[in-house]
């Protein structure tokens, strides 16, 4: 019966076995999945945008080539992980239209703006810095499609990581005004990237149950924290001031101290309130409204392919 179904779920969870799409799993389980995996690739589908902004006012060649390329990455994560989803029985149409409705929800990070050619190395060295961070312990997450896509989703996620770093290195060795873009963009971007770990431990709903489920490794706080650790000696190593005078080593810890970002301001933006959710949702829908008649060719095409086999 159920009772021994629920127990052999457990059991599996305990001793790190994965759990595959055609086990029986929890309800809750199943939905959590299913929120946290939509809600990924939303992420990965709306992040193209505030560097898409960037492509055709690249300083270079080379600087194009390696934005397109890390743009179209991020098409292919949102790919993966819609497929991922979809193993657990909805349709990736379902999800982008709960994403246009507005009843689904997609990282906070994606909804500032990138107003300077710095915001790109700042984005792949703080907001990939911080998705690797978040991605890597999720590449251990108990469901096993989901798991699986993390590997890739990582290497790749360090790629953009070191080409906004070195993006970066090579702004400050150039003017005084190059080097305060870099501080400047740095400012910006630092507090909305600790915000991307999701709210503190004490207001996360979710994490003790995602945690018991091995969905989740480690606590918003525990990842957040690892971040700044991570973090800190690379903006030394690159000259610029973390915007946080509360910001300095606690040798007893072993860890940084740092001040708390404004958890007023995430909530502003989770509720859809940001300096760029609204034009973020109006360029994701009006794509997928320009993509119909690609979606309807497809399906046309499909139907024809299935009738010819059947005659
Ligand atoms: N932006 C938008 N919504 C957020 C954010 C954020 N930064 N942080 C938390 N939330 C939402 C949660 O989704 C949840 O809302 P919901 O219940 O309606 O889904 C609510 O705030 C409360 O948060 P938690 O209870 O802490 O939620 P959860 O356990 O899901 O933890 C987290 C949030 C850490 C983001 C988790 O879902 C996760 O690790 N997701 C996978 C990584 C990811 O989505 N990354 C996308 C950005 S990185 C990139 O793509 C480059």
């Amino acid at each position: 019966g159920d009772a021994e179904l629920q127990r052999h779920f457990e059991e599996r969870i305990a001793h790190d076995q994965r759990i595959e799409p055609r086990d029986w799993m929890p309800e809750g389980y199943r939905k959590t999945l299913v929120r946290q995996i939509a809600q990924h690739a939303h992420s990965e589908i709306i992040g193209m945008q505030p560097e898409g902004n960037w492509l055709s006012r690249a300083p270079s060649l080379r600087r194009k080539a390696i934005l397109l390329a890390k743009v179209q990455d991020e098409a292919g994560h949102g790919l993966y992980l819609y497929s991922a989803a979809e193993t657990l029985g909805v349709d990736r149409s379902e999800l982008t239209e709960k994403l246009i409705e507005r009843r689904q929800k997609y990282s906070s990070i994606f909804n500032y703006p990138t107003l300077t050619f710095a915001d790109i190395g700042v984005i792949g060295w703080l907001v990939d810095g911080a998705a690797i961070c978040n991605q890597v312990p999720l590449c251990r997450s108990s469901f096993g499609p989901y798991a699986r896509a993390m590997v890739r989703i990582c290497k790749e996620e360090s790629f953009h990581q070191r080409q906004g770093y070195e993006l970066l290195l090579t702004m400050m060795r150039g003017t005084d005004e190059q080097r305060e873009m870099v501080q400047e963009a740095t400012n910006r971007w630092w507090w909305p990237s600790l915000m991307m770990f999701g709210p503190p431990d004490g207001d996360s709903p979710n994490t003790q149950q995602s945690m018991a489920w091995r969905i989740k490794r480690h606590t918003n706080d525990e990842l957040r924290q690892r971040f700044v650790d991570m973090t800190v000696p690379q903006a030394e190593a690159l000259g610029v001031t973390l915007p946080d005078p509360a910001l300095r080593w606690n040798d007893g810890r072993g860890r940084y101290d740092f001040g708390e970002p404004d958890w007023s301001e995430l909530k502003r933006v989770i509720a859809g309130h940001g300096p760029c959710n609204e034009e973020r949702l109006a360029r994701r829908r009006a794509a997928h409204e320009e993509g119909q008649w690609v979606r309807d060719a497809a399906a046309a095409y499909a139907e024809k392919q299935t009738a010819r086999k059947e005659v």
